[in-house]
């Protein structure tokens, strides 16, 4: 029997990739990391696409992926911060998946990207670029229909929410 993928949205340090990791342990489901296959298929660092390439042409690299991936099933997937941009792209996951938002305070973002240079979009001050990244993209995050807040919460926790979540949903596209 193919299984649902489990698919991990969110602003960029609400902790996607750590709850990946675990819920790929405890499920055994391999984990896929859409940066990663991003890097991998322009051979460059994202860092690298977004200064030589520009925004435009990393969002239809990302584009591509999420056509491909969604029509996979059996896997966990870590999506990047920005997959919400497209409107396309949540509803083709949602048709072969558990597509789960994890939602943190512009505080907790600040926390976990602190000593981090490696995202574009969080160049210069990061505080400023968070709240006007956020202010945006927020009704986007909350218009997929499972969220949870991951403020204090350690990543188990939140694995343990989506794996229950996963045995309780068992329809494609809940
Ligand atoms: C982005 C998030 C990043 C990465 C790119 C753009 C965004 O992924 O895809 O830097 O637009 O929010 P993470 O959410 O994994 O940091």
């Amino acid at each position: 029997m193919n299984r649902r993928n489990i698919v991990l949205v969110g602003f960029m340090g609400t902790g996607k990739t750590t709850v990946g990791q675990l819920l790929s342990k405890q499920t055994g489901m391999p984990l896929v990391d859409m940066d990663s296959m991003i890097e991998e298929r322009a051979g460059k660092a994202i860092s690298k696409i977004f200064a030589e390439d520009g925004e435009t042409h990393f969002r239809s690299l990302e584009r591509a992926i999420v056509r491909d991936l969604s029509t996979r099933s059996g896997q966990i997937v870590s999506t990047g911060g920005g997959i919400v941009l497209d409107p396309d792209n949540i509803p083709d996951y949602e048709k072969g998946g558990l597509v789960v938002c994890l939602l943190a305070s512009a505080e907790t973002i600040l926390e976990r990207v602190r000593h981090d240079d490696t995202r574009p979009l969080l160049a210069g001050d990061k505080q400023e670029k968070i709240l006007q990244i956020l202010k945006t993209r927020r009704p986007l995050y909350e218009a997929i229909a499972h969220k949870i807040d991951t403020d204090g919460l350690n990543p188990e926790a939140i694995a343990a929410q989506i794996a229950a979540l996963y045995e309780t949903n068992l329809e494609i596209g809940t």
